[in-house]
């Protein structure tokens, strides 16, 4: 079996193949690490068969939906799932066949309702459901600390003792545990009665996890991060540096506009001379009568340069085939102590 192990932020995925059929498996992929699966799996000589996730993530980016457009294979989730993105939708007890491996789906609700475990060989993938020392909360959306106890101990713990635990997340470093280690040493586990254990997990007072609400919008929708909205659009522009826009202001060269996006308050206490103002918020409304000339070359700025890049995407779409976004913002201008003029 090919196997490797991913991890980012806490955050472990695993991509696991046949060897004599080329096929593999990806679990739990990560938005950020999306171009890394494609590498690895080709250096491992295997074409992914599968997106997996394990359930819906309110802690992480899943890469599923995005991968799944690019190679045209289906995203497996639990039946449960909200997601409408995940094609292949399991039960308990189904079975995948990925060249001579065979992965069989166990339901373990209880960190979520969707969430499921993977046992293949010698191996469980527990998702959040068992996590190394630990199990995955139960307060967050769809968790549920009775449907945990059953999953941990009506389903999981019964794997054999020496089957490994390979889980989605570990925050100290470690790669995998067995089944037999985690009953004698996961301090969660020690509570064998359901009361006791459901209990416990009621009480956990654990603070929210980072990006949640937008994890649960795009994990749950299959709408884009904010982080990929801003890397598309800037994918699809060119960008001037900020010296060189210093360079042609001092030339005064008018074979340019420099169109300053932000608000009329920020435009009046100082901008790049020369610029001419006009609000990303009307820039589609106004863009006709302000900029009769689309082939005329356009600098776009605002105060960062992520609204910037936005709105030079919006141009270019618009037909304004010259227009660029500059590298950095007003603030960066100001900054480096560049040339501003009020009014
Ligand atoms: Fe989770």
């Amino acid at each position: 079996m090919v196997f490797e192990q991913f991890t980012i932020g806490g955050c472990l995925s695993y991509l696991v193949g046949c060897p004599e059929t080329s096929q593999g498996v990806l679990i739990d992929p990560e938005i950020r690490l999306l171009d890394r699966y494609t590498a690895q799996a080709a250096r491992d000589g295997l074409r992914i068969k599968y997106l997996i996730d394990t359930h819906t993530h309110a802690d992480h980016f899943s890469a599923t939906k995005e991968m799944a457009q690019q190679l045209g294979v289906p995203v497996v989730m639990h039946r449960a799932s909200p997601a409408p993105f995940a094609s292949l939708r399991v039960d308990d007890g189904d079975m995948l066949i990925v060249g001579t491996l065979r992965l069989r789906m166990l339901h373990t609700p209880g960190h979520t309702r969707d969430s499921i475990s993977i046992v293949v060989e010698d191996r469980v993938f527990t998702g959040d459901a068992l996590l190394i020392g630990g199990t995955g909360r139960t307060d967050l959306p769809s968790g549920d600390p009775d449907q945990l106890y059953e999953s941990l101990f009506e389903k999981l713990l019964k794997l054999p003792a020496d089957t490994l635990v390979y889980p989605a997340h570990d925050y100290k470093g470690r790669t995998h545990s067995t089944i037999g280690a985690e009953i004698s040493g996961n301090p969660r586990l020690q509570k064998t009665g359901r009361e006791d254990f459901t209990e416990m997990m009621r009480h956990l007072n654990l603070s929210a996890p980072t990006h949640l609400t937008e994890a649960l919008r795009t994990n749950m929708t299959g709408g884009k991060t904010i982080t990929q909205l801003l890397s598309e659009a800037a994918a699809s522009v060119a960008f001037m540096d900020m010296d060189e826009l210093a360079s042609r202001v001092a030339a005064r060269p008018n074979d340019m506009i420099i169109l300053d996006v932000r608000e009329r308050d920020a435009f009046q206490a100082g901008h790049i001379p020369g610029a001419t103002h006009l609000p990303r918020g009307q820039l589609e409304l106004r863009v006709n009568e302000m900029l009769p000339d689309p082939t005329l070359r356009i600098v776009v700025y605002c105060e960062i340069g992520r609204i910037s890049t936005l709105a030079a995407a919006t141009l270019r779409e618009l037909g304004f085939s010259r227009a660029t976004a500059l590298d950095g913002g007003m603030k960066a201008w100001r900054e480096q102590g560049k040339q501003v003029e009020a009014g």
